[in-house]
C-alpha cells in the first residue's frame, strides 16, 4: 500500500491523487553523476521528479512510435514565405488537418523567414501524417515535433 501521494491532472482536467511507489534502480556511478549535473544545470533538485518526467517522456515517445492513442503535441516550423507558395500550401495543409490542430502562433523572424508553433491534439497516427507532410513541403526549413501525452 503506497504511503506517499502526488497530485496530477487527469485527462478530463480534474485533480487525481495518486499513490507513489518506491523502487530501487542500479545505474553506473558515472551515469548518476552526469544525471545529477544535468539536474542542477536544469534547475531541478529532485531526482524523483526528474525520473518521473523522463519516464513520462519515454512513454509519450513510445506512443508516438507505436502509433496509438490520443496525445498532445506541438510542432515548431521555420519557413521561407517567399519560396514555392509555402504560405498557401501550409494553409491548405492546416485546413486539411484542422481536426488535430488546436491553434497556430505565427512570428515574423526577419524579412524572409517565419516561425510557427502549431499546437496539436488527437490521434497520434493523424498527427504523424500531418507532420510528415508538413516537413516535405517546399520552403519549410526546420520541423521540430514535440509529442506529450496526458499521462
Ligand atoms: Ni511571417
Amino acid at each position: 500500500m503506497p504511503f506517499e501521494f502526488i497530485y496530477r491532472t487527469s485527462a478530463q482536467g480534474g485533480l487525481v491523487m495518486e499513490g507513489l511507489v518506491r523502487f530501487s534502480v542500479s545505474v553506473p556511478e558515472q551515469l548518476l553523476e552526469e544525471f545529477d549535473r544535468w539536474l542542477s544545470r536544469s534547475g531541478m533538485h529532485n531526482r524523483s521528479e526528474a525520473v518521473r518526467q523522463v519516464m513520462r517522456s519515454f512513454i509519450a515517445q513510445s506512443q508516438w512510435e507505436e502509433k496509438s492513442g490520443e496525445v498532445f503535441g506541438t510542432v515548431t516550423i521555420v519557413y521561407d514565405h517567399h519560396r514555392n507558395d509555402a504560405v498557401s500550401s501550409l494553409t491548405e495543409l492546416q485546413h486539411h488537418f484542422s481536426r488535430v490542430i488546436i491553434c497556430t502562433t505565427h512570428v515574423h523572424i526577419d524579412p524572409r523567414r517565419c516561425l510557427e508553433v502549431i499546437v496539436l491534439r488527437g490521434e497520434v497516427e493523424e498527427m504523424r501524417q500531418f507532420i510528415t507532410t508538413l516537413s516535405s513541403l517546399k520552403g519549410i526549413e526546420e520541423t521540430h515535433p514535440v509529442i506529450t501525452s496526458p499521462l
